[in-house]
């Protein structure tokens, strides 16, 4: 009868089934932490339906695509334009996108639509050359609402080409130690006072060089990291 009384609302039912999948958690993956029950943002119909459109197959990075959606909405009043490393099919960058629409911005979006290039030994052993490859013209098709230039190519050399006076939101996502090095040396110079960067694979086991990279590029400058639980890490530029 307690048991019944107790399971009334239905945020008790729903917390029961969140114990039982902790349970299981606990057996199929006894280091790895689930995290707290009933965070508001995975209940944020406006996001999920976003999410939704434009990345229909993938959960696994929500909550990164939400973080990034909301640091992207703190420099809608900085001067510059929005640039991305490593767009795959496009999904963060419409994020950044849609935080920004009708500030004026122009989008930067750059991959070398071939897939990842060749990891180095910084990178460990997990990722293969080719692998992520996305599109071309999926990306175009997805940013079509935005006022967005995509550089296909290799990076560093696809920067050569952008014309960018200055920026106030960088997003890196490409995995590996090299362009994350290399788009941290051209991003962060074009970086207005104030404005963000982000890395999405800073926190990941699986990116060892992304992690590498950026503490290589931050020590001796006045930025500090501030690693995210979602994985991801950002700057802001002084
Ligand atoms: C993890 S995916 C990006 C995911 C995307 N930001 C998102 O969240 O939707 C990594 C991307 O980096 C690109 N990439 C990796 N190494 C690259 C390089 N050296 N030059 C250009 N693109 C690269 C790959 O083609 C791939 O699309």
């Amino acid at each position: 009868m307690l048991l019944l009384i107790g399971l009334s609302h239905p945020r008790r039912r729903e917390f029961l089934g969140f114990v039982v999948l902790d349970l299981v958690r606990a057996v199929a993956l006894p280091g790895y932490l689930l995290g707290d029950y009933a965070k508001s943002w995975q209940e944020d119909t406006d996001f999920l339906e976003e999410l939704r459109a434009v990345s229909p197959h993938e959960d696994r990075s929500a909550e990164r695509k939400f973080f990034l959606r909301s640091l992207a909405g703190l420099v809608a009043h900085l001067p510059g334009d929005t640039a991305e490393a490593g767009t795959f099919e496009g999904a963060s960058s419409w994020f950044i996108c849609r935080a920004l629409q009708n500030t004026g911005k122009t989008h930067h979006a750059f991959d070398s639509f071939e897939g990842l290039s060749t990891p180095t030994p910084e990178d460990a052993e997990y990722w293969r050359k080719g692998e992520l490859r996305a599109r071309e013209e999926t990306v175009r098709e997805l940013l079509s609402p935005f006022d967005t230039q995509v550089h296909k190519g290799w990076i560093p050399k696809c920067f050569e080409a952008a014309t960018i006076d200055r920026l106030c939101f960088a997003h890196i996502d490409v995995d590996l130690y090299e362009p994350t090095l290399q788009s941290m040396e051209f991003f962060y110079p074009l970086v207005v006072q104030g404005g963000i960067i982000v890395c999405d694979d800073y926190g990941s086991a699986l990116c060892p060089g992304a992690t590498q990279a950026l503490d290589e590029f931050v020590a001796g400058r006045p930025e500090k990291l501030v690693h995210a639980p979602t994985g991801q890490a950002f700057l802001v530029k002084q």
